[in-house]
């Protein structure tokens, strides 16, 4: 059996030697060695057009990330990028949600806890005491409540807040009030203190954190995103925060990523930036997921993860 990888940053040797000891039945071989090879497996993020199109020989395609956005916007450049009848196969939290939660309730508490405020009273040398928020009052939606999201909002609900989760279709969280689809999305929203985005991008998600989403939330929300940057128009953010609409965010994703030098959130002190590291890859989970499905595709055994194309994760 032979899976071949790609990485845009090239580092592959931990991922062959992961793979060696996951399924030694396998080899291993980079995109870059084995352009004209027939394998039975690609592992890849963010792969190059001419890695996926036309291909006949795969049997499935690992996505070495929850979201699939950087395979399947390869087809706005070809409508046949990608291998057809082939599937399309993500990480299913493989330790992500463990990070996600760490991340996304660090940044509720901060802004809960008014630990930004108290800590630009600290560089002015002032000892000012702030009104607390009320926890009963501090309701916090999650838009996204799938494998990552469901389990932040459980987290987040394990705090004491009133916690929303808001889906395509229908879910029934435990401690999480559920909303789903187009209908659901007003009732929502409405009166959100904080609103946390885990929605995977879609046309249907993409620029859905515009003015008129932010200017349903509670005057003074915060926003956590650590989705997608397409999913933000950055601008009506910025206009947002000034106004006051929207007290501040937390952001781990942009539209270019490393955000420019220059670009205006550098230098807005009430936006907190990290460079897309909310839920990391951990090469050992994620080896250790994918050679169990090859395992069970092999044995002809259904596995989990499969993207559905049409709806786009
Ligand atoms: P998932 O299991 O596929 O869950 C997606 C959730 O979004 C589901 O609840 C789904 O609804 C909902 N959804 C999709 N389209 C919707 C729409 N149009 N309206 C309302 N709800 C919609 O994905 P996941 O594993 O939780 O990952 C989510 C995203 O997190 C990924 O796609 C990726 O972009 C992002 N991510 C970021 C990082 C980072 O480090 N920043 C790391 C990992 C993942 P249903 O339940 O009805 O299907
Ligand atoms: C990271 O952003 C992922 O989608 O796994």
């Amino acid at each position: 059996m032979k899976l071949q990888l790609y990485v845009p940053d090239g580092r592959y040797q931990p991922w062959i030697d992961g793979f060696a000891e996951a399924l030694p039945e396998a080899q291993c071989l980079t995109w870059e060695d084995s352009r004209n090879e027939q394998v039975d497996y690609a592992v890849v993020w963010r792969p190059p057009l001419e890695m996926l199109r036309g291909r006949t020989d795969l049997k499935a395609v690992f996505n070495l990330g929850a979201g699939v956005d950087g395979i399947l916007s390869l087809r706005d450049t070809d409508p046949d990028a990608l291998p057809a009848g082939v599937p399309i196969v993500r990480l299913d939290d493989a330790g992500m949600a463990a990070q996600m939660i760490d991340y996304v309730t660090h940044a509720v508490l901060r802004y809960f806890r008014r630990l930004d405020e108290y800590a630009l009273a600290q560089q002015a040398g002032t000892w000012r005491f702030l009104k607390p928020h009320r926890r009963a009052d501090f309701t916090v939606g999650v838009m996204g409540v799938g494998t990552l999201g469901a389990q932040i909002a459980q987290a987040l609900a394990g705090f004491g807040f009133p916690v929303r989760g808001w889906s395509r279709t229908a879910r029934d969280i435990e401690g999480v009030q559920g909303f789903a689809g187009e209908a659901g999305q007003a009732p929502f929203l409405d009166g959100l203190r904080v609103l946390v985005n885990v929605l995977p991008l879609t046309p249907e998600t993409e620029n859905i954190l515009d003015a008129g989403l932010l200017g349903k939330l509670a005057k003074g929300a915060y926003l956590v995103n650590v989705a997608r940057g397409p999913h933000l128009v950055e601008q009506d953010l910025l206009a947002a925060v000034q106004s006051g609409q929207v007290a501040g965010a937390t952001l781990d994703v942009f539209r270019t990523e490393p955000l420019p030098a220059g670009h205006p959130f550098w230098a807005e002190p009430r936006i907190t930036i990290t460079p897309h590291i909310a839920a990391l890859t951990l090469r050992e989970d994620s080896v250790a997921q994918i050679a169990a499905k090859i395992r069970a595709l092999g044995a002809g055994q259904p596995i989990a993860g499969v993207v559905d194309l049409q709806r786009g994760y």
